[in-house]
């Protein structure tokens, strides 16, 4: 669990409105292979319920705020996104849930690899087996 990180973005303040930006590598430790983003989640939803064996993610609420629940096979801890300027590192091997979606939120997820089923865990059972723990 303390690989997760909270990383704050660069803010450009003005008038006009605000910027934020990520660099892969600078402000993200691993370079971008994947966008994806989730959106129009129904009250009540839940995303996620998976841990990945190799890649790495980086999350942000570009709109509106959402919780991520992490668990590494000992502890449970829980996130909230609510702001576009700072984001949740998550390396690989933690399990992972979206939920507590508000209305109109937008979750922006940065991957570390193209979209490959096989580096999916879908039962946790087999998580806690592969993490070691019983
Ligand atoms: P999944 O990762 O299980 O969604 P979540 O973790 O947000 O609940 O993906 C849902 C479906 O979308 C699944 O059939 C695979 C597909 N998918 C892609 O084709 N490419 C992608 O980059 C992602 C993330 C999912």
């Amino acid at each position: 669990m303390e690989r997760v990180k909270v990383i704050d973005l660069p803010r450009i303040l003005d008038v006009r409105g605000n910027l934020s930006f990520i660099e892969q590598k600078r402000h993200i430790p691993f370079e971008i292979k994947r966008v994806y983003w989730i959106y129009d989640v129904p009250a009540g939803e839940i995303r996620g319920s998976h841990a990945y064996k190799t890649l790495h993610e980086f999350i942000v609420a570009l709109s509106g705020s959402f919780d991520i629940v992490l668990h590494d096979g000992k502890e449970e801890r829980r996130y909230s996104l609510n702001r576009s300027y700072y984001g949740l590192y998550l390396p690989n091997l933690l399990w992972k849930r979206l939920e507590n979606f508000s209305t109109n939120s937008l979750c922006l997820i940065l991957a570390s690899d193209f979209y490959k089923e096989e580096d999916y865990i879908r039962d946790f059972d087999e998580f806690k087996k592969l993490i070691g723990i019983r």
